[in-house]
């Protein structure tokens, strides 16, 4: 059994996969503790779900500070006092400089409503609608210096429907989210995640993958 793995969670909104990793801990399928979680916003939702959940809740504006080194610089010192192991980005709608990717090497994770390196960037949902792409997603991937870019862990397929909204589509896609980012997070408290070559290997991975791969149409 691995031993919990220490957790600080980025949000800016709703916090719906917060909400999803907290009930994965909680339904001991995944062996971590969230130690903090901090928002760039004061009105985010996810900051009420970590209060009724007992959690450490961090209010970080960064119009408050006068750069962002600054900013990430009392960011990095909040999850460090923390004894963050893994810093997981759930929805944190604020780039980070080299700076601070720097500080937690491999050691930041990020979802993504599409299946990169298919729509990175902000409107992930929308962008795929106006292509027209039969199949859309979710990927949790390792973050490195560029926007939703980095070595991909997990992913999800949907389908995407002719009469699909931005909403109905975004929908579809959140529901894999919850399920996936708790599962990649579990393969990296268990040490079983190996970044090579800009590659994760995903040791035991015969076992896991049953257990993940999903077609579009069961979705
Ligand atoms: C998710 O779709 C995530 O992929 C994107 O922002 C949304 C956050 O949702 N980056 P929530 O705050 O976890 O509900």
């Amino acid at each position: 059994m691995a031993s919990p793995i220490s957790l600080g969670i980025l949000i800016s909104g709703s916090g719906t996969n917060l909400q999803a990793i907290i009930d994965a801990i909680e339904q001991g399928e995944l062996t971590a503790a969230i130690r903090v979680v901090v928002s760039n916003r004061s009105d985010a939702y996810g900051l009420t779900r970590a209060r009724r959940q007992g959690l450490p809740a961090v209010v970080l504006l960064h119009k408050d500070f006068s750069s962002r080194e600054a900013f990430e610089t009392e960011l990095i010192k909040t999850l460090q006092d923390y004894h963050v192991e893994l810093v997981v980005l759930a929805g944190f709608m604020r780039l980070f400089s080299p700076f601070f990717i720097r500080t937690f090497p491999q050691r930041i994770m990020n979802i993504h409503p599409a299946l990169l390196p298919a729509f990175p960037g902000t409107h992930a949902q929308r962008q795929a609608l106006e292509r027209g792409v039969r199949i859309s997603g979710a990927t949790v991937h390792f973050v490195d210096e560029e926007i939703d870019h980095g070595p991909i862990i997990v992913q999800a397929a949907v389908p995407v429907y002719p009469d699909d909204s931005e909403e109905s589509l975004s929908a579809r896609i959140l529901t894999q989210e919850h399920r996936i980012y708790p599962q990649a997070i579990q393969l990296f408290a268990e040490g079983r995640l190996e970044i090579r070559h800009d590659k994760v290997i995903v040791h035991n991975e015969a076992r896991f993958f049953a257990a993940t791969l999903r077609s579009p149409e069961s979705a």
